[in-house]
């Protein structure tokens, strides 16, 4: 039987850094599901394909051809993990992941992911969607304030100079869009596990994870 772990909570809360460590310390492989909304939001920008052409922006999606190499997105060949991280794919990222037959075909692409490997994925639905049956469901939060504040001192220190408030209503905005929106919203799954990281270090969270699933792959055992 595959392992399967739900990492879900709202932007900037470090779903990203400790799903990536778990991973390792685990072997799992690290479905980052936020970097293939990005992926598409590029993809249709590029083209000039508004998140209002649905039709349009499922053509797209249907051709692409969407793997990860060492937690980094390969789509149809090319390496786009630095491009879907800018401040428009980040802006714009949101409306596109909002439209239901987008979220279909990406959901049905993740699922049969976790049915061939050993996975850890970090999202907005994973624990109420994606891996609605794994025993293994986290849903890690931090307040906006101190979520926005790592976030900016993440981006001082790579040279990139923002205002603190300008990346806290960022957040507040996407967590308003992603946890109102009418397809699969950002919710925490009634049998997760939840974890407030506002005053915890990355270790102190992998930590706590990490005996879960220790937990639960030694009942496995005993089985
Ligand atoms: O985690 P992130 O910031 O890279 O996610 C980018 C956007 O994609 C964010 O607006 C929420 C959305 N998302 C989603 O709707 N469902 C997921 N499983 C993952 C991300």
């Amino acid at each position: 039987m595959n392992i399967s772990v739900a990492i879900d909570g709202p932007a900037a809360a470090g779903k990203s850094t400790i799903a990536s460590l778990i991973a390792k310390k685990f072997e799992l492989m690290y479905i980052n599901t936020g970097s293939m909304y990005r992926a598409i939001t590029l993809i249709c920008m590029k083209n000039n394909i508004p998140y209002q052409n649905v039709e349009k922006v499922v053509s797209i999606i249907k051709n692409l051809d969407m793997y990860f190499n060492n937690n980094r997105l390969i789509i149809n060949g090319k390496d786009i993990e630095d491009e879907i991280r800018s401040l428009d794919v980040t802006n714009n990222v949101s409306n596109y992941a909002a439209i239901r037959e987008v979220r279909d075909i990406l959901v049905s692409i993740q699922k049969n992911m976790a049915y061939k490997y050993n996975v850890v994925m970090d999202g907005r639905d994973i624990g109420t969607v994606v891996l609605k049956n794994s025993p293994l469901k986290f849903f890690l939060t931090a307040t906006a304030e101190a979520r926005a504040r790592r976030r900016y001192n993440e981006l001082n220190k790579n040279g990139i100079l923002v205002e603190y408030n300008d990346i806290l209503n960022d957040i507040l905005k996407r967590d308003y869009i992603d946890s109102n929106r009418k397809e699969s919203p950002l919710k925490r799954a009634d049998d997760s596990i939840e974890i407030d990281s506002s005053d915890l270090s990355i270790e102190e969270v992998v930590n706590i994870i990490s005996n879960h699933i220790k937990e639960y792959i030694a009942s496995l055992c005993s089985n």
